[in-house]
């Protein structure tokens, strides 16, 4: 039988969520390293998550996939966010996996409930910048070591570079001719007396209107050696940061190392551990 064509994407019969987690998201691949890392420190296997910041909670739906035993919770303040997740992920789940995993929508400040005492917390996608303060920061960090298990670690990611400072825009195509676009990361301003930056996703199509500034981000560019400092500050140990491999060709290899040393590069994405 001939298989319906679907149609040319455009804004209209697109999902932002979606077009977001296709081009920015690789939850597999960052489980895989957290799952790894966990392991590597602490010598067994993490099961209790809580993913911060989760959006559509995509990376809390893969935990419970992982393996039987894994919970997850997924913490967001943004009620349609969460409900578009509800829709496209967790309704995937089998029935035994919905019960291995709750949403909530609140605050990461104020961490309640089941999202106490779990081995790893999740932040990112950078979304921690959210805290344009050291005051917030750390108010931030010293919650989820407060709801870490006793030896539970938080896992963050980062990103610098020259190029972070500037205002310039990335454009990069996702996916085939009929249901493929274009991811436009627009570093649209950014104050050097504040380190507050705002950034923007716009999505553009064959056809039709594009989708400009489908979300934006007012974050504080935040240094590694400020988020180190915070995070001891706030009573981390052992913080370690994982620097991602070169491709040969200008562009990260996806694997991450732990290292000491960074390089001077004009963009870098690193992964932060630290422990309780
Ligand atoms: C960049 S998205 C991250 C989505 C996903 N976690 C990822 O890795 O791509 C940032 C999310 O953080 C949420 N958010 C912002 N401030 C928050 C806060 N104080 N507490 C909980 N969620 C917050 C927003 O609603 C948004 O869904």
């Amino acid at each position: 039988m001939p298989r319906t064509k679907l149609p040319v994407r455009t804004r209209a019969n697109s999902d932002k969520h979606d077009l977001y987690e296709n081009a920015v998201q690789c939850s597999e691949a960052e489980l895989d390293f957290v799952d790894t890392t966990y392991k590597k420190i602490r010598g067994k296997r993490a099961k209790a998550l809580r993913e911060d910041f989760c959006g559509t909670a995509a990376t809390a739906c893969e935990w419970v996939k992982l393996r039987a035993g894994n919970t997850s919770v997924g913490v967001d303040l943004d009620g349609p966010t969460l409900a578009n997740g509800t829709k496209r992920h967790v309704a995937k789940l089998t029935p035994e996996q919905k019960k291995r995993i709750t949403l909530q929508q609140r605050n990461v400040l104020n961490p309640t409930g089941p999202a106490i005492g779990v081995d790893v917390v999740l932040a990112m996608n950078f979304s921690y910048w959210i805290f344009q303060t050291r005051e917030l920061m750390i108010e931030y960090f010293r919650a989820v070591r407060k709801s870490l298990a006793k030896d539970g670690i938080l896992f963050m990611d980062h990103y610098g570079g020259a190029d972070s400072y500037l205002e310039i825009k990335e454009r990069r195509r996702i996916g085939g001719a009929r249901r493929g676009y274009t991811y436009v990361w627009d570093q649209a301003h950014y104050n050097p007396l504040t380190g507050i930056k705002t950034n923007h996703i716009h999505f553009e199509f064959k056809k039709g209107p594009a989708w400009k500034k489908a979300f934006t981000y007012t974050w504080r560019l935040w240094s590694l050696v400020e988020i180190r400092e915070l995070l001891a500050e706030a009573g981390f140990k052992n913080i370690t940061v994982y620097w991602e491999g070169d491709d040969g060709r200008g562009s990260g290899d996806g694997v991450f190392k732990k290292t000491t040393r960074g390089e001077a590069c004009r963009c870098y994405i690193a992964y932060i551990s630290a422990e309780k």
